[in-house]
């Protein structure tokens, strides 16, 4: 393929050394002249591992130039990579300047051009940018709709500076977001051969995607410092901890408790950052990170309660209380704080939990029911349909089959509440909510 890649920063010189070594036809286009010449001349713009060896040989084979000129690039090429910087505004948003500045060059430069070509934005964009800055600024100054007559796709990166040519290579996965499935098939071409799965997904989705990785790995630095802090206080070795830490692929490096949904509850996980908070505290230690979970807990209970008292139903069903499905454990289950709230603002509640039955309940979790609302008993019916009977609002809390087909007899007036992303009845329509979806 012929390639233009526009920023030749950190990224846009990876990608054009690594495209251009994958056999690619590879120009790259900066608005700093100094960059330009540097790379013309066989020589990378960046300081980055086996860089400077990937554009000496390109350049010498004549795979890899560069130039000024985004006029002469668009018209020696089928597809653009753009690779400016997105810095951060004093607000903490991001600067598009750059971008907007990119792509109405692009565009003007597309005005003129007959082939189809395909433009994709491998910068860092917050979600929307693609839409509501991309989209426009190429059309207006192509006067050119984008599908129609030019493609249009984002490809987010996840290469780490310092092993970025290393991760070119073997990316832990590669994402395409396009509207349409040709466009989304040019892009993956480039990756083609690469390890790693290739997802195609939506525009938005791949903008967010990115902001979810950084994050996440920033809070995973930010944990482990925590972590380490106190063991160091408490004279346990940090290393050795985590070295056990990691040996939990199943609950601990894995996708468990990581799809978005309700708060979490249990005897456990509450109880015990209480204590491991305390005794941060004690020790004088500031751990703010793991001081700030209970406080995000909390607020997601918030976040459902004003959203069901916005929404004026107080008959409610809720089906299933146990603090997650699978048990009748009560105790801190986020679901019985919940009912306790909507009871204190004058909410009727039937409450059906295929795993409880009153009578049956005995030790910890019968003392836990009599102090935090003894009258659960008047609130507990005995199937589902009973609980939903009168019902302006459903809560669903756990996906529980025969929670799931209760939701088949919901009358036209009933509204849904879904916590546990259960395949709810399509008819339901705007009568549908997720909880975070
Ligand atoms: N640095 C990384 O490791 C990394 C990793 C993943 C994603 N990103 C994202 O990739 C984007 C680029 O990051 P970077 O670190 O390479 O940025 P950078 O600041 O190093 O490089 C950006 C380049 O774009 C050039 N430029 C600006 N306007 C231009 C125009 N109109 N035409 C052509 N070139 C223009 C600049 O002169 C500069 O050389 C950012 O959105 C960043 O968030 C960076």
């Amino acid at each position: 393929m012929h390639i233009s890649i526009f920023g030749l920063g950190y990224v846009g010189t990876v990608s054009a050394a690594c495209f251009a070594a994958r056999g690619h036809q590879v120009v790259g286009v900066d608005v700093n002249r100094s960059k330009v010449d540097l790379l013309a001349s066989g020589k990378a713009p960046i300081v980055e591992q086996d860089v400077e060896q990937l554009i000496a040989e390109n350049v010498a084979r004549k795979r890899l130039s560069a130039t000024a000129s985004t006029a002469d690039a668009i018209a020696a090429t089928d597809l653009s990579i753009v690779c400016v910087g997105t810095p951060s505004a004093p607000n903490g948003s991001i600067d598009t300047g750059a971008l907007a500045a990119v792509c109405t060059e692009i565009g003007a430069a597309l005005a003129g051009k007959s082939s189809r070509h395909t433009v994709v934005i491998r910068s860092t964009i917050l979600p929307g940018t693609f839409r509501n800055v991309v989209v426009p600024a190429l059309e207006e100054s192509s006067g050119r709709r984008a599908g129609t007559d030019f493609a249009v796709a984002t490809n987010p990166e996840f290469l780490r500076e310092g092993t970025a040519v290393a991760d070119f290579r073997n990316p832990p996965k590669t994402v395409v977001g396009a509207d349409d499935a040709a466009t989304a098939d040019i892009v993956a071409s480039l990756y083609e051969g690469l390890p790693g799965a290739v997802i195609r997904t939506t525009p938005e989705i791949a903008e967010v995607v990115k902001y979810v990785d950084n994050p996440w790995h920033a809070l995973k630095v930010a944990f482990a410092n925590e972590i380490g802090n106190i063991c160091q206080a408490v004279g346990v070795d940090s290393h050795a901890v985590m070295d056990i830490f990691f040996h939990d692929t199943k609950l601990n490096i894995s996708p468990a408790y990581l799809k978005p949904g309700f708060a979490f509850g249990g005897s456990c996980l509450p109880k015990d950052l209480r204590a491991i908070t305390y005794l941060a505290q004690r020790l004088d230690l500031k751990i703010p990170v793991l001081q700030s979970i209970n406080t995000s807990n909390m607020l997601q209970i918030e976040r459902a309660l004003d959203w069901i008292l916005g929404l004026g139903k107080k008959d409610i069903a809720v089906l299933g209380v146990s603090f997650k499905a699978g048990t009748d454990d009560l105790r801190e289950s986020p679901f019985i704080i919940l009912v306790e709230r909507l009871i204190g603002k004058g909410c009727r509640i039937r409450i059906f939990d295929h795993n409880i039955k009153l009578s049956m309940l005995t030790g910890a979790n019968r003392d836990y029911i009599n102090a935090t609302i003894p009258h659960i008993a008047s609130l507990m019916v005995d199937s589902a349909e009973a609980a939903l009977a009168d019902a302006g609002l459903v809560l669903i809390t756990a996906n529980v089959p025969e929670y799931v087909s209760a939701l088949d007899r919901m009358t036209d007036h009933q509204h849904l509440l879904d916590f546990a992303r259960v395949n709810a009845p399509q008819r339901l329509g705007a009568r549908y909510h997720g909880i975070n979806w």
